[in-house]
């Protein structure tokens, strides 16, 4: 079904590459508004857009006649999506920052519709470390999506990272987006730390903050499943859509999970640190420091294994995906995790990175099944979500039904 697209064309000699996208997108059926910076008309006339579009270019945010008739606020509530092609860097820092201080970075601000981003910029700009930032900040926020930038030769002579998606790409990822190809799946995911307590006060977990699985969850529920959240103690906003069930120790997890698994669920994933092992006793009162006496000893017993338990069903066995933290010998630990609890993927993270893994916002995995395996370099946890989502479908799409 056509969308209501608003275009903003910022400054860039990818400009002209627009001209050509409006056509395509209406080409599919989408009704196309054309907002340009005061940057974009160095390179391309407005006329061109209007001719193209069929609708007046928007420009000025202070517009006397444009106000009177769609103001910025109507543009923002016109969009389903809000398209920035071609991105410039300068776009993407007023993005990240919130700035509003023309009509599109307003519109950008005033919208709740998904903002996509397609950038384009010299190689030296994409790679300098503001910029990178700012790409960070901008993939960390759910409204956001970051549509390239590709390799290859430059409008001014360099080669390397910059180039805007071609059209007919961009035309595919609108597609995309509006698709759900998660739709009627149900999927369980646990999250975050578990709590063993030691007494009223004292308890022995992790430093998990719960964003991968959270992170997860949120990518997975926008492509449309149905998707049942188990955390453990963690500060994390729940995604749209999502149901959360909150829990405390590795046992109330195992409870939670194997409800929602009883209930009906088709991918499993285990991305919570559970602790392995509990206090044999709870103390009911806090424990004392004694004057001269030796240190407690605590004593520990085995936690069930929740993630074993999900893949070792017999019946309506969802597809099993674990995650592992290791320090060292990555893919050995994680490829015997794989075959010992008996899951379909494993997705193995070396926490030794600092910055990477445990209580951070990036991640790198490597990703091992039966058949292979796959790397996915250091990245925003909630890109590497998107990522790691798109693998799972298609394990979910060869296995035998
Ligand atoms: O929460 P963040 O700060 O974002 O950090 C994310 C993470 C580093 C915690 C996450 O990416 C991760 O690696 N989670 C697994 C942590 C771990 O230590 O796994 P493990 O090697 O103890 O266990 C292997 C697998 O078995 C995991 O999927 C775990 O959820 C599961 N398990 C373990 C023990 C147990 N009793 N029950 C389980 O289900």
């Amino acid at each position: 079904m056509g969308k209501q697209i608003l275009l903003g064309v910022t400054g860039g000699i990818a400009a002209y590459k627009s001209a050509e996208l409006v056509r395509e997108l209406r080409r599919q059926g989408h009704e196309v508004q054309v907002v340009m910076t005061s940057g974009a008309r160095a390179f391309v006339q407005p006329l061109t857009f209007q001719a193209l579009s069929g609708h007046p270019v928007r420009e000025s945010l202070l517009d006397p006649e444009a106000e009177a008739g769609m103001g910025h606020i109507e543009l923002a509530k016109w969009a389903d999506l809000v398209l920035v092609a071609p991105a410039s860097a300068d776009i993407m820092a007023k993005l990240a920052c919130g700035l509003a201080d023309d009509l599109l970075t307003t519109v950008c601000l005033a919208t709740e519709a998904p903002i996509a981003l397609a950038p384009a910029m010299n190689q030296a700009m994409w790679r300098n470390a503001r910029t990178q930032r700012n790409r960070s900040l901008l993939v960390e926020d759910s409204q956001f999506r970051l549509w390239g930038p590709e390799a290859g030769d430059q409008a001014c002579g360099d080669t390397g990272p910059g180039r805007m998606l071609e059209p007919e790409v961009l035309v595919q990822e609108v597609a995309a987006l509006q698709e759900q190809p998660l739709a009627n799946l149900r999927v369980v995911i646990t999250a975050g730390p578990t709590r063993e307590a030691l007494d009223p006060v004292r308890y022995i977990s992790n430093h998990s903050s719960g964003r991968m699985g959270f992170a997860l969850a949120e990518a997975a529920a926008q492509q449309g499943a149905d998707v049942t959240l188990v955390a453990g103690p963690v500060e994390q906003p729940t995604p749209t859509g999502v149901t959360r069930i909150d829990v405390t120790s590795a046992r109330e997890m195992k409870n939670a999970v194997d409800w929602a698994v009883a209930a009906g669920t088709d991918w499993f994933i285990a991305t919570a640190a559970v602790a392995d092992y509990r206090p044999l006793a709870i103390a009911d009162q806090k424990m004392k420091k004694q004057a001269g006496a030796d240190a407690p000893v605590i004593e520990l017993e085995e936690n069930p294994d929740i993630l074993a338990g999900v893949a070792g069903r017999t019946e309506q066995r969802p597809l099993t995906i674990g995650f592992a933290a290791e320090t060292r010998n990555l893919a050995d630990y994680a490829r015997d995790k794989l075959s010992r609890k008996g899951l379909d993927l494993i997705v193995a993270n070396d926490v030794s990175t600092p910055g990477l893994g445990f209580n951070s916002d990036s991640n790198a995995v490597e990703v091992f099944w039966g058949g292979g395996s796959e790397r996915f370099e250091a990245r925003p946890k909630r890109e590497l979500a998107r990522d790691l989502i798109r693998l799972f479908h298609s394990h979910q799409n060869s296995r035998p039904a």
